[in-house]
């Protein structure tokens, strides 16, 4: 194989997007739009990948920042795709070997595709091949012109093209492989003279063409995978298709997924065999989920990590946390960053943590606000315990030691600390550190009036 090369054309806003934000670099399925062609670039072998950039260039930038086999070339002025690839050029110079050219809002291009592509091009020492594909309705796209023997002669632009033209259903995709000679040498003979007075880069197969050069036309079979995400409607359905791939995989790799049209799992995430994941869950931030776990439904789950038997009971809410073996958590918990929760751990319903370790066995069965505290192992925490973490100013500490039982209605008042094997009677109010083994209980002495009642009811 020869050496490759692709270059990512991302410099136009996408003005149908209607959005602050640059169209490529809208979120599908957990990453940025233009990953996605990226990494299918990066997985058919391209060693350098030169992104075209101009609107909002830094954060397209940004996008990438550390990544080795990234190049940006920017193009101040968008002239036309035929003027982006020339941007590009510099960045590549010196190269020789196989080029691809693609744009940045087609996330559901695959690999194989582009390597398939690649093998018919190289194979055929062609000057030039592009990616086609049959189309019930073709408006907007770029026509393949082919004569009398099949081959291909150009590509017309829907606004170039004429009636006839328009009649043709087999189109451009703008997913190219072009031999860099032949690039380098006809970039520059590009005209403007257009409907758009735009650069095509479209012109070059008619530049190949008349000098006798191989120009091909390999057309896919799925329509699917070149859509190009023009608007809100077709990053959905993008959406969708790269969810449904995802999910596929993950059941072909043993997870139980039992409505997978109503499952959003982010790319990046693992999960272990046998775990089941119910109806209307969102995984996402490289979560990571052990085996033979239950997640019920509509949980949300991102930046955790989970360990092997866990139940996530329905509508929980998990960020950044980490979680042992045979942990359970909810229904309606919400456990928030910084929750490192150890094997056996129960959380029940209406429970919130924060930045809080919870040793082996220790339970918070309900209603409960745990932040900023250190729990140790087979601790109970009564039915609305609150850690009183904030003083308006600082956020502050708790401590409970091992096999502390802490009573219902219970308020620790931090920085405070519950030595070990103590009990905090229901309705404590804790402001002092209470010593190991002993018991603390903070309640106004009742009264009792007897026949109170009867002297008021008239
Ligand atoms: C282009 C093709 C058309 C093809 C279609 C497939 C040309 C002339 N036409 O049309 O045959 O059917 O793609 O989707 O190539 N871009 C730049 N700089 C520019 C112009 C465009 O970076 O100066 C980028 C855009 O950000 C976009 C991509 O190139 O990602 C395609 O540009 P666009 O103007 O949308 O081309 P189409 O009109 O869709
Ligand atoms: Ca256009």
């Amino acid at each position: 194989m020869d050496s490759l090369a692709a270059i990512v054309l991302a410099a136009g806003k996408g003005t149908r997007m209607k959005s602050s934000l640059i169209k490529v670099l809208h979120p599908v399925a957990g990453l940025p739009m233009i990953a996605w062609p990226v990494a299918a670039t990066r997985d058919a072998g391209s060693e350098t990948i030169v992104l075209v950039i101009g609107h909002q260039a830094n954060a397209v930038q940004g996008a990438f920042r550390g990544a080795a086999d990234i190049r940006c070339a920017m193009q101040e002025e968008q002239l036309g795709t035929g003027h982006a690839v020339a941007c590009a050029l510099d960045a590549l110079a010196g190269f020789r070997g196989t080029v691809l050219i693609l744009c940045g809002d087609t996330p559901l291009l695959r690999s194989e595709t582009l390597k398939t592509m690649l093998t018919y091009h190289q194979e055929n020492r062609a000057a030039i091949t592009v990616l086609t594909a049959l189309m019930d309705d073709p408006y907007g796209y770029g026509r393949i012109v082919r004569n009398s023997s099949g081959g291909v002669s150009r590509i017309v632009e829907q606004k170039d093209a004429d009636t006839g033209e328009q009649e043709i259903r087999e189109i451009n995709s703008g997913i190219y492989c072009m031999d860099s000679a032949f690039l380098f040498d006809n970039i520059k003979g590009i005209g403007n003279d257009n409907a758009q007075g735009e650069y095509y880069l479209t012109d070059l197969l008619a530049i190949a063409v008349r000098k006798g050069l191989t120009c091909l036309a390999l057309q896919t079979a799925d329509a699917d995978e070149i859509m190009g995400v023009n608007d809100r409607v077709q990053l959905a359905r993008a959406g969708r298709v790269l969810r449904g791939r995802i999910n596929r995989d993950h059941m072909l790799n043993g997870v139980t997924i039992i409505d997978p049209d109503n499952t959003y799992i982010d790319h990046g995430v693992t999960i272990g065999a046998d775990t089941v994941i119910h109806a209307g869950c969102r995984i996402g931030e490289a979560t990571v989920i052990g085996s033979c776990c239950d997640i019920e439904q509509n949980v949300s789950i991102t930046g955790c990590r989970i360990g092997d038997d866990c139940h996530i009971k329905a509508s929980s809410v998990l960020e950044d946390s980490e979680l042992g073996e045979d942990v359970a958590v909810g229904p309606m918990a919400h456990l928030r960053p910084g929750t490192i929760l150890g094997n056996k751990v129960k959380i029940g319903n209406f429970v919130e943590t924060k930045k809080i370790v919870m040793g082996y066995g220790s339970k918070a069965s309900h209603l409960t606000y745990l932040g900023d505290a250190e729990i140790g192992r087979n601790v109970n925490i009564g039915c609305g315990t609150i850690t009183c973490n904030y003083d308006g100013i600082n956020k502050h500490r708790t401590v409970i030691g091992d096999d502390v039982f802490i009573g219902s209605d219970v308020q620790l008042v931090a920085p405070v600390s519950v030595g070990r094997n103590s009990l905090v009677a229901a309705g404590t109010t804790v402001t002092i550190d209470v010593p190991p083994d002993s018991l603390a209980l903070s309640r106004v002495p009742q009264i009792n009036k007897e026949g109170w009642r009867l002297k008021k009811k008239p």
